[in-house]
Order: C-alpha cells, then sequence, then structure tokens
C-alpha cells in the first residue's frame, strides 16, 4: 500500500511506461502548441493584411485630386496631346500602367495634378450617341396651338420654315436665306412653344439643347457636345437645331474667376464658331430663345450669327383671349364663361399663367365636387394665381 501510494505520487522517472506516457503528453502539448503558432501566425498574416489595406486607403485620401482632360493626339508611346479641361492643352507623358491602345482621341483620362501625366482612362460619360438621341424630339405642338402671335409666326414662317421646305426659293432669287433666329422675351410667353409648332410644322428634325443643361450636365465637355451637336444636326437634316435657354451659355461675363465660368466660356466660342461656319444655304436652321436678351454676350448679337432677332411680347387682350379659348377648349364649361371678364382680370399674365389658371380653374371645381368649370372658378383660379406671383413664398406652400 505504502508503495503503491508513493509511485502515484512520485513516479518512477525510469519506468518505462511512464515514459511512454510522458512523451505521448508532450507531444500532444507540442502539436497544440503548433496549432495555436498557426492561429497566431495566421492572425498575424491577417493583421498584416489589414495594415497594408489602410496603408492604401491612407495615401489614397492623401493623395492630390487628379484632373480630367481629353486626348487629343497620342504623339508616341510616352507622351500625348491632352485638352485639359482648366485650360491650354498640354504635351503630357503617359504611365506606364495605361494601355497606349486605349487612348483615342477624344478619350477621358486622368492627369497628375503636378506633373499633368496620363494615370488613368476614364469611362466615357455616357455613350456620346446615346447623349445625342436624348436631345431630338417630336413636338406635337402646332400653330394653332399658339395664342396670338400672328406676326411673329409669320417672320418664323419666312425665316425657318420656307428655306426649309423651298430652298429653290432662296436660290432663284440670289439671296442667303438666314441662318437662324433668336427669339427673346419675359418667361411664359410661349418662345419653347412656338419653336416646337415650327419644327411640327416643317416636319423636320428637332434638336433640343437646353443652355443651363449643357453647363450642369456636361461639365467639361460643352465645348465638344456643341461641335458634335452641329454635327449632329447636320447628319439629321431637314433639321431645326433649337438652343433653348441661351443665356445660359450665352451671357457675358465681367470676369472668368473659376474654371466653371471659364467651360462656359469656351462652350460659348464653339457656339458662335460654330455660327460663323455655318452654310446659311444648308437645311438646318438654328432657333435661339432666352428670357434675357439684356445679359446676353453682345458676340452672340453680331450680325451674322442670329439673322433676325424676334421679340416675343406679354399678350395683349386679344390674344389672351385666343389663349384662354386654347387651354379651355378641352375642358368641360357650364353655363357662360365671361371670358372679356376674364382678360380683363388677367392684365400682365403670359401665356404660361393663362395655361396654369385654367389647370387651377379646373382642381376648383375638383375640390367642389363639379364635373364642369364654372366662371367663378376660373375667377377663383385667377385670384390664386396672381396671389402666388405677388409673393413667391406663398406659390410653395399654397399650391394644392
Ligand atoms: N402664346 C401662347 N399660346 C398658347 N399657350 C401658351 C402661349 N404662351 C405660353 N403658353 C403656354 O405656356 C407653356 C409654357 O410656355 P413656353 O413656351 O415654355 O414659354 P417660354 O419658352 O417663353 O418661357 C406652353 O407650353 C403653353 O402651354
Ligand atoms: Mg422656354
Amino acid at each position: 500500500m505504502l508503495k503503491l501510494s508513493k509511485e502515484r505520487s512520485e513516479p518512477d522517472q525510469n519506468d518505462p511506461a511512464y515514459l511512454i506516457s510522458y512523451a505521448h503528453h508532450l507531444e500532444r502539448q507540442a502539436r497544440q502548441l503548433e496549432t495555436e503558432k498557426q492561429m497566431v501566425e495566421s492572425e498575424r498574416l491577417r493583421l498584416q493584411r489589414e495594415v497594408n489595406n489602410l496603408k492604401v486607403e491612407l495615401e489614397r485620401l492623401r493623395s492630390p485630386p487628379l484632373f480630367m482632360g481629353y486626348i487629343v493626339e497620342v504623339l508616341d508611346n510616352k507622351s500625348a496631346v491632352v485638352r485639359s479641361t482648366t485650360g491650354p492643352n498640354l504635351v503630357v507623358s503617359i504611365s506606364r500602367q495605361v494601355d497606349i491602345n486605349e487612348l483615342k482621341p477624344d478619350t477621358r483620362v486622368a492627369l497628375n495634378q503636378r506633373t499633368f501625366s496620363i494615370v488613368n482612362i476614364l469611362p466615357p460619360t455616357q455613350d456620346p450617341m446615346v447623349q445625342k438621341m436624348e436631345l431630338i424630339e417630336k413636338p406635337t405642338e402646332k400653330y394653332t396651338d399658339v395664342g396670338g402671335l400672328e406676326a411673329q409666326i409669320q417672320e418664323l414662317k419666312e425665316t425657318v420654315e420656307l428655306p426649309l421646305l423651298k430652298p429653290e426659293l432662296f436660290e432663284k432669287i440670289g439671296i442667303d436665306p438666314p441662318k437662324g433666329v433668336l427669339l427673346h422675351g419675359a418667361p411664359g410667353t410661349g418662345k419653347t412653344l412656338l419653336a416646337k409648332a415650327v419644327a411640327h410644322e416643317t416636319h423636320a428634325a428637332f434638336i433640343r439643347l437646353i443652355g443651363s443643361e449643357l453647363v450642369q450636365k456636361f461639365i467639361g465637355e460643352g465645348a465638344r457636345l456643341v461641335r458634335e451637336i452641329f454635327e449632329f444636326a447636320r447628319e439629321n437634316s431637314p433639321s431645326i437645331l433649337f438652343i433653348d435657354e441661351l443665356d445660359a451659355i450665352g451671357s457675358r461675363r465681367l470676369d472668368l474667376a473659376t474654371s466653371g465660368d471659364r467651360e462656359v466660356q469656351r462652350t460659348l466660342m464653339q457656339l458662335l464658331s460654330e455660327l460663323d461656319g455655318f452654310n446659311p444655304r444648308g437645311d438646318v436652321k438654328v432657333v435661339a430663345a432666352t428670357n434675357r436678351i439684356d445679359i446676353l454676350d453682345p458676340a452672340m448679337l453680331r450680325p451674322g450669327r442670329f439673322d433676325r432677332i424676334i421679340e416675343i411680347p406679354m399678350p395683349n387682350a386679344e390674344s389672351r383671349l385666343d389663349i384662354f379659348k386654347i387651354h379651355s377648349s378641352g375642358m368641360n364649361l357650364k353655363g357662360d364663361v365671361d371670358f372679356d371678364y376674364l382678360i380683363q382680370m388677367t392684365d400682365g399674365t403670359s401665356g404660361a399663367d393663362i395655361k396654369n389658371i385654367c389647370t387651377e380653374s379646373g382642381m376648383f371645381a375638383i375640390r367642389s365636387n363639379r364635373d364642369h368649370v364654372i366662371n367663378d372658378d376660373f375667377t377663383d383660379a385667377i385670384k390664386k394665381i396672381s396671389g402666388e406671383k405677388e409673393t413667391t413664398a406663398a406659390s410653395i406652400t399654397g399650391f394644392i
């Protein structure tokens, strides 16, 4: 008994059985430590990777922004001419990471800020063809949808419609037809409507370019787009190129402080040069519209650019009656609607306002659970719309 207990508490170091089991024990421990080591090692690798990622991210965040530019010409496999969006054309070197075969004229590229070398190829903003196709519209407006403006319609017929429909007339007489017209007048007087109506009546392709969109949507590409649009108009002729909100690109600028201003300026220069190089005998006509002829760059108004400058006035009483009739013709009117009185009440309102009044009077009828519109609806609508015009703030909260 005594011997046994002694053996248990203090094993015989020379006992082979004990040594074997001890060796097994140590082996297990070694294996366990090995696994632990592997785990720690893999954890170390993971952390190392994370450190690397964070370093890259940090590098990326610290790196200066890249400039954007367009390839003008690839000179050899080390250098190219680029048009930077901030200014002049530059001869720059091409980074070795860039696949030179993908560099074509007008490819968008990223430029290093200090050296301007090409470091990356950027995807095009959108397929340029799709961009242009979106500009083609098929207006349904007719001359009969325009209230008043008889003299202006007549002038448009002579300057836009006739040269497109009967070019031989001008040839026979031996004069150049006008290249383009500029419509100007207060907002909502029907300039866009008129341009659409001309396009509809001549069955010409109607390409509508909106000045403010050109500036906002196609940043850095305005000048190129203008050039391409004129080309596109020629390809799709007979066509009418309508430049709406011309003031957004064509206004006079006193100082060109920001690169945005310079960019707009370049777009304007391109537009002027397109207008100058334009063949008046071709079957593309330019119609432009602006609410602010007073702020247009005088260069825009120089002869040879827009041959006719047509003022679109606010509607007089007779025209307002016309416009009321046009916009209420599809409405279900009951009882006597006193148009003479409505005209008196709407002195100084535009065609667009009158259209709003007609829509709003329909809303008053709906609110009164009627399926027809009565005179009072019109007078209520006039009060509402003229109230809104006086306090713009009210128009935000007070509308429906
Ligand atoms: N003379 C008019 N005759 C009929 N409707 C008009 C007239 N003027 C404006 N409108 C209506 O107002 C809407 C907006 O006019 P719009 O042609 O866009 O004005 P502008 O381009 O001069 O700012 C038109 O779609 C049309 O419904
Ligand atoms: Mg308009």
